[in-house]
């Protein structure tokens, strides 16, 4: 990536003369996250991040729901996704209409949404959750509310992987992450076989029997911290495959061994596409001041929960 230096002093010059900032997802190419990332991390990193930005701009570098999330916390800036097409599967399989309907059905029972949600989704939900935090804020909601059940949607995988830490009950949606879904236990399996020392690193939108095959699940970023702490020899990341082309160029001596999956909509993200979006002040992610209100209760809940 590293011949890409003169595209990306032009990022970092544009960025510096427009105060703007890129806020780029663990799963970006190493270009990006090397190379013109502001700050790197993980859906709940960046909407931190987000929050407490003194840029006009926001670049995300990121799939849409990530730039609706930063549209929410910072309504006064502009946000930028280098391409509209970049979605979620797990975004796109709930809308608000059909949460308000399982609300009907479950009453008095607190809603826990995953990040990956549209800003209309948000707007129906009591609190939001990412992947490094959803055990700690099924319980908070639960034991604010005196309840011992929550309905928690879309991703069935992460809600399943979630009910399996804790004794609150959980009320599953079917949605599930296109990438993560696609891993199988026998991949486990069959990587352990072959290289019985290695370490197995699963982030929880794997099915349940993947992830009970781990040795460890979290979130992208704790995932990059066990790499870089514990720097074992051999080590699997069963997730997106950027994940380990941009660790290993921060850690010497860890061979990264597959499966892998590519994120379609993740890659839709490239340095050009920021150059670009930077250069045309393009595309804008604009939210409904309305929606804004509602949504940003329940990520701001979230963010504001002890730690
Ligand atoms: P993290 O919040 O763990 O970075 O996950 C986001 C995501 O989209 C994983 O597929
Ligand atoms: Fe969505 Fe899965 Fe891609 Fe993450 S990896 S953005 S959950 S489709």
């Amino acid at each position: 990536w590293q011949l890409q230096a003169p595209l990306i002093a032009e990022i970092n010059r544009l960025k510096r003369d427009m105060n703007a900032v890129i806020l780029a997802h663990n799963y970006m190419t190493p270009e990006i996250f090397h190379g013109v990332g502001d700050y790197v991390g993980d859906s709940l990193g960046l909407a931190r991040e987000a929050a407490k930005s003194k840029a006009d701009i926001i670049v995300q570098g990121g799939v849409h729901f990530m730039a609706e999330t930063s549209k929410i916390l910072a309504p006064e800036k502009t946000v930028l996704i280098p391409d509209l097409r970049a979605g979620c599967s797990l975004a796109s399989s709930l809308t608000g209409d059909q949460l308000r309907l399982i609300k009907q059905r479950y009453p008095g029972l607190p809603v826990v949404t995953y990040v990956n949600t549209t800003a209309d989704v948000k707007a129906e939900t009591d609190i939001c959750c990412t992947s490094a935090n959803a055990v700690q804020v099924v319980e908070h909601i639960a034991k604010e509310w005196g309840v011992d059940r929550v309905i928690m949607v879309p991703d069935e995988f992460l809600a399943r992987n979630v009910a399996r830490q804790t004794n609150i009950g959980i009320i599953a949606y079917k949605g599930a992450c296109e990438v993560h879904e696609r891993f199988d236990a026998s991949d486990i399996a069959d990587v352990r076989a072959a290289h019985p020392g290695a370490i197995v690193l699963g982030h929880p939108e794997c099915p349940p029997d993947v992830i009970a095959a781990c040795d460890f699940t979290g979130s992208t970023t704790a995932m990059i911290d066990y790499v870089t702490d514990h720097k074992p020899k051999q080590v699997v990341l069963v997730t997106e495959c950027s994940m380990a082309d941009n660790v290993a160029a921060d850690v010497e001596g860890v061979e990264f061994l597959r499966p892998c999956n590519l994120c379609p909509h993740m890659k839709r993200i490239t340095l050009d596409g920021i150059y670009q979006s930077l250069l045309h002040r393009q595309y804008e992610v604009t939210v409904d001041p309305a929606i804004i209100d509602k949504a940003r209760l329940a990520v701001q809940r979230m963010i504001d929960m002890p730690p």
